[in-house]
């Protein structure tokens, strides 16, 4: 007896599936998005879900040999970082970013750096002609007769040129763009950039070459395409940074070969992105106190880092006033405000506060509570705080401050960067240049102003 077809529609727009067609989809709410999916593509979905890589007996796992991973460098010290030491061969990495923000001129840059240590590069690029991406290459000094160009959006085209040469690394520019001709549905809809994708892991690891795939980004900040992208790829790396400044910032978001708290810092100059120098500099102003400013030390990665907490308190004409946050979570504002206006009786219910964190950063640590709380009390009393004082720990509900972690090399940094004082919960056991004073209370800290 033939074997009987389940239907399978999907959203092109989300990846939501059902067994039966719906005008309006129940996840994203986009409307005629369901297009049903063949036995194929079905299949394609279930090898999706688990791709088997050893025989099916299990091996106890004290005889399992080690895999012995050999990274080889992008060239680029920030890359390198954020990957966790160098590309593994055979990886599949995909690189999300918001438009212009420097995808593809990092990756170009990149792709000529390996090209000139020897190995075969292929750049795909859906987007830009042979000529635009020569252009490039001029103002980065990408060039090198090891990086082959191949302006291409079908799949099969592709699979082709990597079966005629050896090719290393190849880098897919952008995945939206790219279709494959088996399948009906546009290029960038779900089932075209996971079943590209699918073709390109496989690929991957079966011939060795490392494959990084750059991915546009939706308004909501995810890769556009379905969640299974993120699943299928051994990195997520997401580009960040404001078009208009000139700071980049590279973060993993996951990463099979490596950890996912470094972050790289770039500078998009003339000759493309570079690695940042004298980073430190680059999110704090040594300039003029001003009320309102406080400085911290906060920890990316491995990295201690100097910040500017910026705060504005001002009148409110509102009867709920405004709490707003860049780079400090919302809900932790909230909390310190109440804090305020319990503890040292400051009436910030009449008052709209804003918060900034400079440099683009998000803090993500609860170490910038000091520094938060003071920069609130600076700008509402409008007395400016040294440039020289640095406030590190985070604040309890009850008003306690408290310790947190790598406090040394937060000091050392600070202290690398001319600081003169910190205020933080407890003195550390490492001698410094810098005073420290130690403060347990909230109240305690505004003596010390
Ligand atoms: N001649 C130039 N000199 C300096 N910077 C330039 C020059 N041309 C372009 N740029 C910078 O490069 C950025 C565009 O970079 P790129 O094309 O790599 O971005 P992208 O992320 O690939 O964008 P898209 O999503 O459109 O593909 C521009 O925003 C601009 O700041
Ligand atoms: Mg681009």
């Amino acid at each position: 007896m033939a074997k009987k077809k389940t239907s399978l529609f999907e959203c092109q727009h989300c990846g939501y599936q059902l067994s039966k067609w719906m005008g309006k989809c129940p996840d994203c709410g986009g409307w005629d998005s369901f297009i049903e999916l063949n036995q194929e593509q079905q299949e394609v979905i279930k090898k999706t879900s688990k791709v088997r890589t050893t025989s099916s007996k299990a091996t106890p796992i004290t005889e399992v040999k080690q895999d012995d991973i050999i990274r080889f460098s992008t060239y680029n010290e920030e890359f390198d970082l954020v990957l966790g030491g160098g590309v593994v061969p055979g990886s599949l990495i995909l690189i999300g970013g918001s438009p212009g923000v420097g995808k593809s001129t990092l990756l170009l840059k990149v792709a000529g750096s390996i090209a000139a240590s020897g190995k075969k590069v292929l750049y795909v690029s859906g987007e830009e002609s042979m000529g635009q991406i020569k252009l490039r290459a001029n103002r980065l000094d990408a060039n090198h007769k090891n990086l082959f160009l191949l302006p291409e959006i079908k799949l099969e085209e592709i699979q082709d040129e990597l079966l005629r040469e050896n090719y290393e690394v190849v880098i897919i520019d952008s995945i939206q763009t790219m279709y494959s001709a088996n399948l009906t549905s546009s290029p960038g809809s779900v089932t075209q950039v996971r079943e590209i994708t699918f073709e390109l892991m496989r690929k991957a690891k079966e011939t060795n070459i490392s494959i990084f795939i750059i991915g546009h980004i939706t308004k909501e900040g995810s890769i556009a395409g379905p969640r299974v992208l993120e699943h299928m790829v051994d990195t997520v790396l997401y580009f960040e940074g404001e078009a208009s400044k000139e700071l980049r910032m590279l973060r993993a978001f996951k990463n099979r070969f490596g950890s996912t708290s470094e972050i790289g810092i770039f500078e998009m100059t003339n000759e493309g992105l570079i690695s940042a120098k004298d980073i430190a500099s680059k999110f704090f102003d040594k300039s003029k106190a001003q009320a309102g400013s406080a400085l911290t030390v906060a920890m990316e990665g491995t990295r201690a880092l100097i910040l500017e907490v910026q705060a504005l308190v001002s009148e409110s004409n509102f009867p709920n006033p405004k709490r707003s946050s860049t780079g400090f979570d919302l809900s932790r504002l909230n909390m310190l405000l109440a804090l305020l206006e319990k503890k040292l009786e400051l009436p910030l219910n009449d008052y709209d506060v804003f918060i900034n964190i400079s440099g683009g950063i998000k803090i993500k640590e609860s170490s910038a509570d000091l520094a938060v709380i003071a920069a609130i009390i600076s700008s509402f009393r409008d007395r400016p705080i040294s440039k020289e004082s640095v406030f590190i720990g985070e604040v309890s509900l009850t008003g306690e401050i408290k310790e947190v972690f790598s406090m040394d090399l937060r000091l050392k940094e600070a202290q690398a960067q001319g600081v003169k004082k910190a205020i933080i919960a407890k003195k550390p056991n490492i001698k410094l240049k810098l005073q420290v004073y130690d403060v347990d209370e909230v109240q305690k800290m505004i003596e010390l102003f």
